[in-house]
């Protein structure tokens, strides 16, 4: 099975990481979907790509010096276009509650918590709770770039399949160890210099493998050739039809 992932929504359609862009897949046929997690001051988890507001909203600053309260005075849409003024900075309960309504499976990618430690428990423990809300019909999976963080997870959620991410520097000989030691079931990997032979290796140890952000269509039937399992992609709304549901 060919998993393409809306990677942070229909992220080309609407912007990136809200509910616009995840109320758009069930319209493309798009199952699966990717979100970025991070938690504010109070703990409250919100889904936001960046540690700031500055690239995707109309405020500027840290996500850690906010509260629930402040969220009410966020725009999260308008810098993509006059259609999604207003659009919220969604917390990580109204987004479940989106993908049970539209029965969407979930990989959630806890943020490599920029704040610390004792930050990053706050953002494990409000995941977990979070996701006790998640329908059953839902797969689900989660990652993180961060193996100290998604080990600490996969030990508080130890049935939950978890999957380790590399970037293209970050991907050394020792992955399989870190595999390893996060008990992960699959494996998230850049798409630039990713070759045939590692995403074989990759497989002969028996673990998934998706790769990220692949938004050329040759490249993503070049990698599914290869046995990759899933791509994350922007633009799942150009992929044939054969790629999607319904
Ligand atoms: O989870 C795959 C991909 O989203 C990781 O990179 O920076 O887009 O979160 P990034
Ligand atoms: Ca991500």
């Amino acid at each position: 099975m060919k998993t393409l992932f809306a990677h942070r929504g229909m992220s080309a359609l609407a912007p990136e990481n809200t509910l616009a862009a995840f109320n758009l897949c069930p319209e493309y046929g798009l199952s699966w979907v990717e979100v970025d997690v991070d938690v504010l001051a109070d703990g409250t988890v919100v889904v936001s790509h960046d540690d700031t507001l500055d690239r995707c909203t109309n405020r500027t600053g840290s996500l850690y010096d906010l509260t629930f309260e402040d969220l009410q005075d966020i725009d999260a849409g308008s810098w993509f276009g006059d259609d999604f003024i207003g659009e919220p900075l969604p917390t990580f309960t109204q987004f479940i509650e989106l993908v049970n309504k539209h029965k969407l499976n979930i990989n959630v990618e806890i943020k490599s918590c920029t704040a610390g430690w004792e930050h990053t428990e706050k953002l494990i423990d409000g995941v977990i709770n979070g996701l006790k809300k998640l329908n059953r019909y839902s797969d689900l999976l989660v990652s993180c770039f961060n193996p100290l963080a998604l080990a600490e997870f996969k030990r508080r959620s130890p049935n939950t399949a978890v999957a380790c991410l590399f970037e293209k520097e970050t991907l050394q000989q020792d992955w399989l160890s870190i595999l390893q030691a996060c008990h992960a079931e699959a494996i998230h990997v850049e798409n630039d210099g990713l070759t045939k032979e590692m995403v074989h290796e990759m497989k002969h140890h028996g673990y998934a493998v998706n790769v990220y952000t692949v938004n050329d269509l040759a490249r993503a039937n070049q990698l599914f050739n290869w046995g990759v399992d899933g791509v994350f992609t922007d633009v799942g709304h150009l992929f044939p039809s054969r790629y999607r549901h319904g």
